[in-house]
């Protein structure tokens, strides 16, 4: 009950869930980890990922975006093709199925009605399911097949932050486990890369002054705001305009750094905020080539880096995390920007108008 949990010395609870973040990377390892010191997961949940031939993420809003991030990490590493839906378009635009889907259902709280009408249908056809949620108990988790459990503890606020983190962490855990079970190989050690990011969270957490800086440069006042990114950093700012969105009313949208030309741009005014995620090497000097276009046009662009990629133009450089795992860093910085934006803005940080927790009904 969120009554029962203390904000302690925080003005807001979403402020205590981002710090919360590198405890909650912690946790997770220590959660999924065997006797060995190995990661390890159920191995019934195992032969339901490794006997299907494409997975199909079904969730809403955050855990979507998580979804987004989770079907690169399982291609990747276990080499499984999946597919992620929006749950509340799912159940009437079906995509063709495989012969042998796994659905996937994210969600923080385990009760998004729109996710549970999926969840039906798919179990009155057959399918074997499996619920990657907070909330153990939840809907969701009781209706399928299997549960993953995300070990974040409660989140209050309504703009979700140390769940998406820990889904992303979890999905991670999942491919992996999931390849060294087919045999394949990596190529890197989840566990101390996890680790490594969990510093890398303290690290940015402890940099709060320089956010509350920069979202006063960039939103006190605008309208609009742009989020750029290629590939997984695409994915990483859909969710940086979601947060804004959600608790500063900033119109944000989240645009591949590519199709910005295909129109968005011409909304690109004096001192329009593009926030622009580089933290890919293979797109680096693409996504700074869209900078390049956006600044031509009057934007004020924010660059958020990672160390390694970093040029002298950039506005924040993160710490150097292995490469699938960026989201999982950069998306904090998003956070914090979104808090201190709708700080600045006198909006209620943690209840904001419009939206609720989770949404049950469809
Ligand atoms: C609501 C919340 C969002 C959340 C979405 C999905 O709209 O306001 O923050 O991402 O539901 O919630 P779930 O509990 O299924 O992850």
């Amino acid at each position: 009950d969120a009554s029962d949990i203390e904000k302690g010395t925080y003005p807001h609870y979403m402020l205590k869930e981002i710090d919360e973040q590198p405890a909650v990377m912690r946790k997770i390892i220590q959660m999924y980890q065997n006797e060995q010191g190995q990661l390890a997961i159920d191995s019934e949940i195992i032969n339901a990922v490794k006997n299907s031939d494409r997975i199909y993420i079904i969730a809403a809003g955050t855990s979507y975006h998580a979804g987004l991030v989770g079907k690169q990490l399982i291609e990747k590493m276990a080499k499984i093709p999946v597919e992620v839906h929006i749950s509340s378009e799912f159940g009437y635009n079906m995509p063709l199925l495989s012969e042998k889907p796994l659905f996937i259902f994210i969600s923080q709280s385990g009760e998004t009605a729109d996710s549970r009408a999926v969840l039906v249908q798919v179990k009155e056809m057959g399918y074997p399911s499996l619920t990657i949620t907070n909330v153990p108990g939840s809907t969701l988790s009781r209706e399928a097949d299997y549960t993953l459990l995300l070990h974040a503890g409660p989140e209050i606020a309504v703009a979700s932050t140390k769940a998406y983190t820990a889904q992303i962490a979890v999905l991670a855990i999942l491919a992996e486990v999931t390849a060294k079970s087919r045999g394949m190989e990596v190529g890197f050690d989840l566990t101390q890369e996890l680790g490594l990011v969990a510093n890398a969270m303290d690290v940015l957490c402890d940099s709060k002054e320089l956010f509350e800086v920069m979202a006063r440069e960039f939103f006190a006042v605008t309208r609009n705001a742009f989020f750029i990114g290629r590939g997984i950093d695409f994915y990483v700012g859909l969710e940086g305009a979601l947060k804004l969105k959600e608790i500063s009313y900033i119109q944000a949208e989240g645009f591949a750094g590519g199709e910005l030309k295909h129109g968005t741009i011409a909304l690109i005014e004096e001192g329009t905020p593009v926030i622009a995620l580089a933290t890919q090497e293979s797109v680096n000097l693409s996504i700074r080539g869209n900078v390049k276009e956006v600044v031509a046009r009057g934007a004020n662009p924010c660059i958020i880096s990672m160390k390694g990629l970093n040029m002298d133009e950039d506005s924040f450089v993160i710490p150097e995390v292995h490469e699938l795992l960026t989201p999982l860093i950069s998306v904090v910085p998003l956070q914090l920007l979104a808090y201190y934006a709708a700080l600045h803005r006198g909006c209620d940080v943690d209840k904001p108008r419009n939206l609720a927790k989770s949404v049950t009904v469809e």
